[in-house]
C-alpha cells in the first residue's frame, strides 16, 4: 500500500493567513496542520508516501519534512501547478503509484478515528467513508438505499440525497490513475475525485463505511479553530510524530 497526501490549492478562503504559507503547514493547536493526516498514514504502516504541493510554497515543505527519514518513511514529492481536482493526484501520482493499492488523504482533512485496520486489510476496488454533517452541500454525498447499501456519489449537491459526506481519506486500488484519466473536468474545470468513487460504485467495488467520531475540513477560520480544540482535548495523546 503507498500513500498520497494531497497538499494542492491556494487556500483563498484563509487569507491572509495563506499569503505567508500553504494552508495545509499552518498550525493546528501544536502541529503544522499536515501532520495529522500524515500522522494517519503512518499508524497504518505505510512508509512510501507522495505528496503533491503547489508551486508557491514548495521550499517549506521540504524544510519541514525532508526525506522521511526522521519519520522513518519515504518522501517523494510532486508539484501540481494549478488546482484541477483531488483525482488528478492519481495522475500525476501514476508512475509512483506503479500499480499498486493506494491511500490518499487530503493534507486539511483531520480524523479522530484511527483507520489502521481499513487500510491494511483492504485488498482490491475502492473504500471510502461516510459521516452524517449537517451541511452536505458543501462536500461529496452519498446516497443510501434502505439497506444503507451505496445508490449514488454527488459532488456538492444542491439537493443532497442523504446527509452523509464524504470525507477526503480514499482507499483505491491499482486501476486508479487509469479511472482518473478517463474522468472529463467538471463544470468547475476538475477532476473530481467523486467521479472515481462513482466508477467502483458502477462496477459494484466500492466499499462506504461510516463512521462517527470528529472529521474536520480544516479550510476555513471556524474549522481551523476547531481543528485546534479537537486535537487539544482529544488527539494530541494518540499522536505518533
Ligand atoms: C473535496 C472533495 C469532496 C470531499 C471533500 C472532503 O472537496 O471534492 O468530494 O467531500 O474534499 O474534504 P473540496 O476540497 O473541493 O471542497
Amino acid at each position: 500500500m503507498k500513500g498520497i497526501i494531497l497538499s494542492g490549492g491556494s487556500g483563498t478562503r484563509l487569507r491572509p493567513l495563506t499569503a505567508m504559507t500553504s494552508k495545509q503547514l499552518l498550525p493546528v493547536y501544536n502541529r503544522p496542520m499536515i501532520y495529522y493526516p500524515l500522522n494517519t498514514l503512518l499508524k497504518a504502516g505505510i512508509k512510501d508516501i507522495l505528496i503533491i504541493i503547489a508551486p508557491e510554497h514548495a521550499g517549506n515543505y521540504l524544510n519541514l519534512l525532508g526525506s522521511g527519514k526522521e519519520f522513518d518513511a519515504r518522501f517523494t514529492y510532486e508539484i501540481q501547478d494549478e488546482p484541477k481536482g483531488l483525482a488528478e493526484a492519481f495522475i500525476i501520482g501514476e508512475s509512483f503509484l506503479d500499480n499498486e493499492n493506494v491511500t490518499m488523504i487530503l493534507g486539511d482533512n483531520i480524523f479522530a478515528d484511527d483507520f489502521s485496520e481499513e487500510i491494511k486489510n483492504f485488498e482490491k476496488g475502492g473504500r471510502v467513508f461516510a459521516k452524517k454533517v449537517p451541511d452536505p452541500e458543501r462536500f461529496g454525498v452519498v446516497e443510501f438505499d434502505n439497506d444503507m447499501k451505496a445508490v449514488s456519489i454527488v459532488e456538492k449537491p444542491k439537493n443532497p440525497k442523504s446527509n452523509y459526506a464524504i470525507p477526503g481519506l480514499y482507499i483505491f486500488d491499482g486501476r486508479v490513475s487509469e479511472f482518473a484519466k478517463s474522468v472529463e473536468p467538471s463544470a468547475r474545470g476538475e477532476i473530481e475525485i467523486t467521479e472515481i468513487q462513482q466508477k467502483y460504485l458502477d462496477r459494484g467495488e466500492l466499499d462506504v463505511r461510516t463512521f462517527e467520531n470528529e472529521w474536520i475540513d480544516a479550510g476555513t477560520f471556524e474549522s481551523l479553530h476547531e481543528a485546534s480544540i479537537l486535537v487539544k482535548n482529544k488527539l494530541d495523546e494518540k499522536m505518533i510524530i
